[in-house]
């Protein structure tokens, strides 16, 4: 009988994060790349797209005390993350933390929880992605089929000279007195761009580690600067119209019901935006590709979550300023509140400052995949096919496109942008395994050399562990549904085929 809680020993692992040559991954990645690459996968739908139905029904103008709980949760888990990356820098993150803590069968659930968070996390914002686009060529006149802008699930409205997702903008229309059954519908079919953006996200993740962060610094920046254009034209605004300052009273609307206003209203919009913060985690799956992982990865994985929690902050407190969080309930709710400055070209920076947000997330989102998948197979846990490395380009390429496929047409052809509470419970999840796991080795490996080390252990895990699960906690019935279904379809390939090929097992 295989032994479920067996442990892959520290010494092994960290053997195998030492593997140079052509059959290892390249280490490239300095601090600044590290940085760039969590501000990269933060930085996308949660602040451009959701911040605006938290806000508009559950949250209100304490949206900002929303952003701060959920960042609360995540500085805990980073600096748990932190610790771990540090500790033992390879690919396989949290996976790898569990088998290392916690044994082969948590360390199996965590790796299968993590595809909800990148897999399904690329496809969602994938979908995003398309939305925004389809948007912009609009605004220049170019008009995209119906079939071409969606799935087959999806339904849309010819508004404003293009098809808009009918979910996202039926709210809209309804804010501006349209009733949308006078507008043409039509259902989609294979939603084109979605499939593309996976598509060249892929490709340029296979050609090489050094040339994905490069490619992703540069849109970082962008989408930096176009969060501080937001944050400057938006804060000058209210300083000239203090009779703006109402937009904030009352700071939190009174409750009606839970989750509706008021601080559960509060509690349950940090459940939502917690997506806003997903990825300062997926750094740690560069641990590999990093130049001096034990000084660096901390850097990176806390330095990114600090910045964007400040963006975030601020631009939430801008936003709910310039406009009342009524009119929020929409699909571009920065385009709503600099459009209300005056300023034209604003909605336009907001779409591009968008499209590149989330481009930069799809990227890191499927590296840290492809990197968790390399790790498992490593470990016998998932064929061997996924561990294979590019002589040339030194990445795990077959893994790259294994994942690429299946994301590209789970985000082309199925409705996967209705679950991203799904993206959310599973990070989530993991966020709370990685801090029991700091908890158990600092009482297991007391001496183990650690470069860096979490402050105040047991406390910030036990915090950690806590806010993690209020937030799984205020997420809907049905996500917890999802989440047992795939953890149940998790063991049942688990069972068929890991446990009989685990390295660990086999004694290998
Ligand atoms: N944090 C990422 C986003 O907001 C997942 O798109």
């Amino acid at each position: 009988m295989a032994n479920l809680l067996a442990t892959k020993p520290l010494k092994i692992i960290l053997a195998e994060s030492q593997e140079t040559g052509e059959h290892s991954l390249r280490r490239a990645l300095g601090p600044t790349n590290l940085i760039t690459l969590g501000i990269g996968a933060i930085i996308g739908t949660g602040i451009f797209v959701i911040t605006g139905t938290a806000t508009a029904q559950h949250a209100g103008p304490s949206i900002v005390l929303s952003f701060i709980f959920a960042a609360v949760g995540c500085v805990f888990a980073g600096l748990c993350y932190a610790e771990f990356a540090s500790m033992i820098p390879v690919a396989g993150s949290a996976y790898t933390y569990g088998y290392a803590t916690l044994g082969e069968i948590f360390a199996w659930i965590i790796g299968w929880d993590l595809v909800l968070e990148y897999a399904f996390g690329a496809a969602t914002v994938a979908s995003g992605w398309s939305g925004y686009f389809i948007s912009l060529l609009g605004d220049f006149g170019i008009k995209l089929p119906a079939s071409l802008a969606g799935t087959r699930w999806d339904e849309f409205i010819f508004y404003n000279n293009h098809w808009e997702n009918a979910t996202k903008i039926v709210p809209k229309l309804k804010v501006l007195g349209i009733d949308p059954a006078t507008l043409p519908h039509a259902h989609g079919v294979f939603n084109l761009f979605g499939f593309l953006a996976i598509v060249f996200c892929t490709l340029v993740l296979v050609i090489g580690i050094k040339e994905s962060a490069n490619f992703n610094s540069a849109i970082v920046i962008v989408k930096v600067c176009v969060l501080l254009v937001f944050i400057g034209i938006g804060a000058s605004f209210l300083l000239g119209h203090r009779e703006l300052m109402a937009n904030w009273h009352p700071f939190i609307p009174e409750n009606q019901g839970f989750g509706q206003f008021g601080w559960s209203g509060i509690l349950r919009a940090a459940g939502i935006i917690f997506f806003a913060y997903i990825g300062f985690d997926a750094v740690s799956t560069a641990a590999q590709e990093a130049k001096n992982p034990e000084k660096d990865m901390p850097i990176g994985i806390l330095g990114s979550l600090v910045i964007c929690t400040i963006l975030y902050i601020l631009v939430a407190g801008v936003l709910t300023g310039l406009v009342s969080y009524k009119s929020l309930n929409v699909p571009d709710p920065l385009a709503i509140g600099i459009d209300s400055t005056g300023v034209r070209w604003g909605s336009m920076l907001v779409k591009i400052g968008a499209l590149m947000g989330l481009t930069s997330t799809i990227v890191v989102m499927l590296l840290g995949q492809s990197r968790v998948f390399f790790s498992m197979s490593k470990d016998g846990l998932l064929p061997s096919m996924f561990n294979v490395v590019h002589p040339r380009f030194r990445t795990p390429w077959i893994s790259t496109l294994t994942v690429g496929t299946f994301v590209a047409v789970l985000a082309a052809s199925l409705p996967i942008n209705v679950l991203d509470e799904m993206v959310s419970i599973g990070t989530l999840l993991a966020f709370v395994i990685v801090c029991a796991g700091i908890w158990i080795l600092r009482r297991r490996s007391p001496d183990m050399p650690r470069p860096f080390k979490t402050p105040w252990v047991p406390v910030t895990p036990i915090l950690g562990i806590l806010i993690s699960l209020a937030m799984m906690v205020s997420l809907a019935g049905l996500t917890w549904i999802r989440l047992a279904v795939w953890l149940v379809l998790g063991m049942i390939i688990y069972f068929g085929y890991g446990r009989t090929h685990s390295r660990v097992q086999r004694g290998g």
